[in-house]
């Protein structure tokens, strides 16, 4: 099946999203990178696994669960659907998307924090944190605003400066202020618990030296050693949207410690469903491999905390961390405004998954570069590689089979010695994915693509066909153009899984898997070729922008809450709100309205002027129930004919509708006539 001798056991994960937030171009560098690594190794015959989780937990979790008003468990439902949804169009061939916020997490993050406790490596310290004086609490980083300490920005959260990208302690924003209740914060003394990282110093640095990390992660790793390990923080205090620390009260695990816990949760949690064997890959002396993908900026947590964690507490290490750059567009960070900041919904929207799993694949490789997506030269490049070269040598080959040859492939290759160049090809573009030189091995593709290409310009089917002596030799040019074709779609088969399994359709001939082109197909019968890649247009991006841009305007809008269903209409200038007359109005008298389902007759004093307004507040109110409350009322309404009679003006309730339609309490000062402002 595979020339690799023996079958290996890999497990892989990508980095958790947050739970809190769209996935956009720049997450799916790292899934879609790990997409291709995996398919490649189960192309290869190697058992490969992949687990990953939305990272569940934290402040900006639960803030943003505040803000819409829903529970955190609803939020993290919701975006999870969401995230899956993204990944399955995606075509992202993971095994299990799990969740930190799960029994199985619990689990070892408390197993793991005992374990390390026990062995001595845990310290409880008092430090100094602040403190909200006024609604007696402490506040967790994303509860303090203030001055950014490293470049003066304003406004800034207590965790990270948005504008420089600086990382701090909250004590050291100045002029901090809660956010909670405006007041300046105290610095009061808490007890956190730290993992005393210099303890597994040692075992680092034997793990760097024998592990395979790309060159500047060492590099970093050295700088971070001779700059002294620091103790890590894994505690946080209440409120706190995460697990409780089993020993301590009021103590809650930092996210960050179950965060990477979560790669095993999940990967229980498949195992408890499919059987296999959890313990084998995680025990210390496991000869499985196993891999992180992750960004660069979440190296320090991935080559420090976790390794020394997981040995802390009896486990293997990973076999290897594999670091990405980060995505820009057109040459910059991802731009709102600029429309590039684009969510993997809106360009589900309007393009092709392959088209990116094809442009990243050929931007990426082993080293922590940034890679840019270029939007002119994506469109190029798709179009010239996929479309022109590749699919092309099908498409000029496919139909002299179908309508001169009865659908059936010759029994000869007339140029063996070119198959066989392209088989030959197979162990250095094998190789280039397993080091994930990626790039690499797609321009040795298309090198390949351009030299079918050119045997088929240069054998000229199209000239042949017309005369019947030389008529027959078409269906050998066109036989060996199709297995040079089928060739090239089994080395793309982890980029472009669709393509790939069109093409098998097309040649009936069972799944490509890497060494199952060694043989060309000779006699057999294809099916008719039906177009298998659309040209990209350069509109359609124009689309996609514009509609990342539209994507802006409706930030405001959550995924779920009251705005999910009835976003807030287009915005209004100030002088268009400031004409209308806002009014506290007293109900003086209510009535029902005869044939009317949803009205009220309303009589409103507005403090020496008396309105007739019908309201469609039936469904909550009784009309006796009404009178004598006030409400809010816009006062200079042009007054509408309506089939009952003329309104003078309009009633203002809040809600949902239904019973729920709520006006203003009375006697809390407010006196008809009032501007509402
Ligand atoms: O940086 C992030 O987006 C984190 N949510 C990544 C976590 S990866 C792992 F440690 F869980
Ligand atoms: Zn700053």
């Amino acid at each position: 099946m595979t020339t690799d001798s023996a079958q290996r056991k890999i497990l892989v994960t990508s980095a958790l999203p947050y739970a809190n937030g769209s996935i956009h171009l720049g997450h799916l560098v790292e899934y879609i990178q790990t997409d291709i690594w995996v398919r490649f190794q189960r192309q290869r015959g190697h058992r490969c696994t992949w687990v990953w989780a939305d990272d569940a937990h934290g402040t900006p979790i639960m803030l943003k669960a505040q803000e819409l008003g829903i529970s955190a468990e609803q939020l993290i439902a919701d975006v999870k659907a969401e995230h899956e949804a993204d990944f399955n169009d995606f075509l992202l061939s993971y095994d299990n998307f799990y969740s930190t916020h799960s029994p199985e997490n619990r689990y070892f993050a408390e197993l793991i924090y005992t374990r390390l406790r026990d062995g001595g490596h845990i310290e409880r310290r008092t430090i100094k944190q602040l403190y909200d004086p006024q609604e007696n609490m402490f506040l967790p980083d994303r509860f303090v605003k203030g001055t950014c300490p490293q470049c003066g920005a304003e406004d800034q959260y207590g965790d990270n400066c948005e504008k420089c990208s600086a990382t701090y302690d909250a004590t050291e924003l100045k002029n901090p202020r809660s956010v909670v209740s405006g007041a300046t914060p105290e610095l009061r003394d808490s007890e956190q618990f730290f993992v005393k990282l210099k303890d597994f110093e040692p075992m680092l640095r034997k793990w760097v030296d024998s592990g395979k990390l790309q060159p500047e992660i060492r590099n970093k790793l050295e700088e971070w050693f001779e700059n002294g390990l620091q103790d890590w923080d894994i505690s946080r205090n209440a409120p706190y949207w995460g697990f409780e620390i089993p020993d301590a009260p009021g103590k809650y695990f930092y996210v960050w410690l179950d965060a990477p816990i979560g790669y095993m949760a999940s990967h229980k949690n498949l195992c408890e469903r499919t059987g296999d064997d959890f313990d084998s890959y995680w025990k210390a002396d496991s000869d499985a491999e196993m891999y992180h993908f992750i960004g660069k900026d979440i190296a320090y947590f991935h080559t420090l905390f976790w390794p020394a964690i997981l040995n802390g507490a009896g486990f293997r290490e990973p076999s290897a961390v594999f670091c990405h750059g980060f995505l820009t567009v057109d040459g910059a960070k991802m731009s709102k405004s600029r429309g590039t900041f684009i969510k993997a919904r809106t360009y589900l929207d309007h393009l092709d998954p392959e088209y990116l799993r094809y442009y990243f694949a050929a931007k990426l490789n082993n080293r922590v570069e940034d890679i840019d997506l270029n939007l002119e030269d994506f469109v190029t490049r798709v179009n010239s590689d996929l479309v022109g070269k590749v699919v092309n040598i099908a498409s000029r080959t496919a139909g002299f089979i179908s309508k001169t040859f009865d659908g059936k492939l010759a029994e000869a290759l007339p140029e063996p010695a070119l198959y066989a160049e392209f088989v030959d090809a197979g162990e250095e573009i094998a190789a280039d994915y397993e080091s994930r030189q990626f790039g690499q091995a797609m321009r040795k593709i298309m090198a390949l693509a351009d030299k079918a290409n050119q045997y088929i310009a240069d054998a000229e089917p199209w000239v042949l066909i017309k005369n019947d002596e030389t008529r027959a030799s078409v269906q050998g040019i066109s036989t060996q153009g199709l297995n040079l074709y089928r060739v090239l779609v089994n080395y793309l088969k982890p980029v472009l899984p669709d393509l790939a399994a069109k093409t098998e359709a097309l040649f009936g001939a069972g799944e490509l898997n890497w060494d199952s082109t060694r043989e060309p197909l000779l006699g057999t019968s294809i099916l008719r070729f039906k177009p298998m890649l659309k040209r990209l247009e350069t509109d359609t991006i124009n689309k996609m922008t514009d509609a990342s841009k539209e994507d802006l305007a409706a930030a405001a809008k959550p995924a779920t809450g009251p705005l999910a269903d009835d976003p807030i209409k287009d915005t209004i200038d100030y002088g268009d709100f400031d004409k209308v007359d806002l009014r506290v109005a007293k109900i003086v008298n209510a009535a029902h309205v005869e044939g009317a389902d949803k009205l009220l007759q309303l009589t409103l004093d507005l403090g020496g002027e008396t309105r007739n307004v019908f309201a469609g507040i039936k469904s909550a109110y009784q009309p006796e129930d009404l009178i004598g409350k006030l409400t809010v009322m816009v006062a200079n309404l042009a007054p509408r004919k309506m089939r009952f009679g003329l309104s003078e003006g309009m009633v203002l309730a809040a809600g949902p509708g239904g019973k729920d339609l709520f006006i203003l309490n009375p006697d809390q000062g407010a006196e008809p006539g009032m501007r509402v402002k």
